[in-house]
């Protein structure tokens, strides 16, 4: 039971990351390792014990096993086909977008022919590209595992709220996008922890459904884990949203994939999901920020340094301080590991993070912290240092997009009166930012296939409220300290 362990034993768990993250054996172990973690998976979902760091479903119809949809537990064995995600080695795969400063996007994909250039040709008319930019390319090996070309090329500047048709590597097919609004209002379709299972296939045909101007992602992706070519398929199984609407996200323990003195960590993903980083002053493709009209975005780091003398605490201070809520009235942070968490997955794992980071983001007066991690859906009201506080900000978990390893069941009873909702079922949150003052935040249930809203918010933000009025509050001392 967690409850028997110290803080410091889930610590060493949180370092430690999932059960493979250590050191990797070699591939033919490997193969018999996950044919008996499956095995053991099955069994602990019969006697509905806990598995591992997660807590899996039992299985509930005959389609499921081990909370898993069988197409979904095929697909993670490493011989399974690699399919062909283009007709041509020269075609561009796996698109995806993301903001890339003001007025700027990043276009990034992959193509097997390593030939191709790194060319976007875009315009506001179909057929018609009246620009092209250029950028460059990276590629990976891992293990016996080589990636494609993986292009990323920023083009701009654009128009806000503009249709733009874009064309990759010079040829093949046409894409199209839409630039984020300058002013409110703006729609965000948030979800975590995403995978690739039938029940993200769910989530992301709910989030189809609703109008967005943008996707966040507070981490863990594809669920690869080591299995190279899942980032491929994770890339094709996105790529009809993420080619046509920004998606900006950070990490979680499943992009880490390190191997004990072999390969340090988050080279796929960093390699892959590159995050205007450089933009905004960090110097780590593991935490950055973004504004978007009238919104100033955090996302944070987990798995990397977050102490006071760490450079991400460096920075996020420095980020912070030079946030004008006249500008972006809203500011938000997103992170992995929840800092307010009232389910027993993953007790106590934000609790470094928010001890040195928690006063910082108070002082700031953040409206929304957003995490993943704890696949379920919980609502906490406006905290600070463990307990009630209007000043302090509303934590959302939202760890429920789909992965792979099942949902987190099990609550801590009493519910802790920071808790306003709390539930164990896969969805998608959206948040819409109607004004300065308002924004309505919904969760939306993966229900019978159907997208039901279940919890239902108003949040009011800080700026202008008698929180930041009080500028002397002793707090704001920490964010202009040298
Ligand atoms: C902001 O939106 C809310 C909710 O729609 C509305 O009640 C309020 O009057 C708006 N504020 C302004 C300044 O328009
Ligand atoms: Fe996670």
């Amino acid at each position: 039971m967690p409850s028997s362990r110290s803080p410091m034993e889930e610590r060493a768990e949180a370092r430690r990351g999932p059960p493979m993250a250590g050191v990797l054996p070699p591939p033919p172990l490997l193969l018999l390792l996950l044919l008996l973690s499956v095995c053991s998976c099955a069994a602990a979902a019969a006697s509905g014990a806990p598995v591992g760091e997660d807590y899996v479903r039992p299985p509930a119809a005959p389609a499921r096993l081990c909370g898993v949809h069988r197409k979904a537990l095929l697909s993670i064995f490493p011989w399974s086909e690699k399919k062909k995600a283009s007709s041509s080695d020269s075609d561009p795969q796996q698109v995806h977008i993301s903001l890339a400063g003001e007025k700027h996007m990043r276009i990034t994909f992959v193509t097997d022919d390593n030939t191709v250039p790194s060319v976007v040709d875009y315009g506001t008319e179909t057929g018609t590209y009246t620009s092209t930019s250029e950028g460059e390319s990276t590629s990976y090996n891992y293990l016996m595992y080589s990636s494609g070309k993986i292009h990323h090329v920023v083009i701009g500047p654009l128009n806000d709220n503009t249709v733009y048709f874009y064309r990759c590597g010079g040829h093949g097919p046409e894409f199209q996008f839409k630039t984020p609004p300058a002013q409110f209002p703006l729609s965000l379709a948030v979800v975590g922890d995403l995978g690739q299972t039938s029940w993200t296939a769910s989530t992301l045909d709910h989030i189809k459904q609703c109008e967005h101007d943008m996707l966040l992602l507070p981490g863990d992706l594809s669920y690869a884990d080591y299995m190279q070519h899942l980032w491929d398929s994770f890339g094709t199984l996105v790529e009809p949203l993420a080619s046509t609407r920004p998606w900006m996200v950070t990490e979680g323990n499943h992009e880490k994939e390190s191997i004990l003195f072999f390969k340090s960590g988050f080279q796929s993903y960093n390699a892959r999901w590159k995050m205007p980083y450089e933009e905004s002053g960090s110097t780590s493709n593991l935490y950055y920020s973004f504004e978007v009209a009238g919104v100033h975005a955090i996302m944070l780091g987990s798995y990397t340094d977050y102490d006071e003398s760490s450079d991400q605490y460096a920075w996020l201070k420095a980020d912070l301080a030079k946030v004008d809520r006249k500008r972006t009235p809203w500011l938000i942070v997103l992170l992995h590991a929840p800092w307010y968490n009232s389910n027993w997955a993953h007790q106590g794992e934000g609790d470094t993070m928010m001890a040195a980071m928690e006063p910082l983001l108070y002082a700031a007066h953040v409206d929304i912290v957003i995490a993943g991690h704890v696949h379920a859906y919980e609502r906490a009201e406006r905290v600070f240092d463990r307990g009630l506080n209007p000043c302090g900000a509303v934590h959302i978990t939202i760890g429920d997009g789909g992965n792979r390893e099942g949902l987190a069941r099990r609550y801590r009873n009493p519910k802790p009166a920071w808790s306003v909702f709390r539930e164990a079922s896969f969805g998608h949150g959206e948040l819409k930012v109607v004004n300065a003052t308002h924004a309505h935040w919904t969760w939306h249930r993966n229900d019978d296939e159907e997208p039901v809203r279940t919890d239902d918010v108003w949040i009011n933000s800080l700026a202008g409220s008698e929180c930041i009025k009080g500028s002397s509050h002793e707090y704001r001392k920490i964010l202009m300290s040298p």
